[in-house]
């Protein structure tokens, strides 16, 4: 095993127009600009935690998951570690303010994954405007081979099984929360969408009016989820990536436990990770709407959580 990441720590993406996504980043989203660097901006929750770099590309696209380790790695055992395996390393030591201490990587299917040692809070103006989510939550990405992705991610990266739908979307969790990678059957590796945590349901409900006063259409939910059990809302920010608002996903307080602090809404008692089949998933909610199917292609449209 490469190492056991602790938590994600925040998401690079790519766009061709940089300044219009850090507009809605920081208006609608509800984030700090809190840097600016070679054509990179740098923006953080409200609590000072770094969730998101844009940075100009040719087209949209995740150029990088930036996950936690534990802060008293070393980063030449992080690389001897990188090696033993077959992967090539290179030090990232401009990947972000206040992180000096990084390792960059490409995963299975060539993924840029950075592996980042030690925190840094950003000291923020409080309360921002906008939605203003407590932290990134998750990233689900297309892969030819859910069984490898998760093979890798568990093997090399120490994430635990949460649960699959059928053999084709896997959930991992590299902490108490239920997931924070997934994996679902694609034609190549891109992002699928990626999340935003919510307070609770009064924040899923300002994050609503917010997206409904700026004239963002919402294209599937509120819904609550079967795997993972998220009250879960998506929208699609001006670059066109699927952006999940979400509150109350399930949590594993003890691994030793296996199952999910109990919910009055879990089918199972207890809820323990597993394979779900069958329809309906959801426990709640109406199915995606139809512009929300078509910005995924129609590839295994109704499996987002
Ligand atoms: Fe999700």
């Amino acid at each position: 095993m490469i190492t056991s990441v602790k938590r994600l720590r925040h998401v690079r993406l790519a766009t061709p127009d940089l300044e219009r996504q850090v507009a809605y980043y920081r208006d609608i989203i509800g984030l700090a600009e809190v840097g600016r660097e070679d054509g990179r901006a740098f923006l953080a929750t409200e609590a000072g935690q770094l969730a998101l770099v844009l940075e100009h590309g040719a087209e949209p696209r995740l150029a990088a998951l930036a996950l936690d380790v534990a802060p008293d790695l070393a980063l030449a055992a992080l690389e001897r570690s990188l090696e033993d395996v077959g992967l090539r390393a290179e030090r990232a030591s401009d990947t972000a303010p206040g992180s000096e201490t990084a390792i960059r990587f490409e995963d299975n299917e060539g993924r840029v994954v950075e592996l980042h040692v030690g925190c840094h809070f950003h000291d923020n103006r409080s309360p921002l405007p906008g939605i203003a989510p407590l932290k990134v939550g998750h990233v689900a990405f297309y892969t030819r081979d859910p069984v490898a992705a998760s093979r890798f991610y568990a093997d090399q990266l120490g994430f635990r099984v949460s649960d699959w739908i059928e053999d084709r979307f896997v959930f991992l969790r590299c902490s108490h929360e239920h997931h924070t990678v997934n994996f679902t059957r694609g034609s190549d590796a891109r992002m699928h969408h990626f999340a935003f945590k919510l307070r609770d349901a009064a924040h899923m409900h300002r994050a609503a009016d917010v997206l409904g006063g700026q004239k963002v259409p919402i294209l599937w939910g509120p819904v609550r989820h079967g795997p993972g059990h998220n009250v879960a809302m998506y929208h699609r920010d001006p670059d066109g990536n699927a952006v999940e608002l979400f509150y109350d996903l399930d949590c594993m307080t003890d691994e030793a436990l296996g199952f999910w602090d109990p919910r009055p809404w879990h089918r199972d008692r207890p809820q323990r990770p597993k394979t779900w089949v069958g329809l309906p998933r959801d426990v709640w909610g109406l199915p995606p709407s139809p512009a929300f199917l078509d910005m995924h292609r129609l590839q295994l449209p109704t499996d987002l959580t």
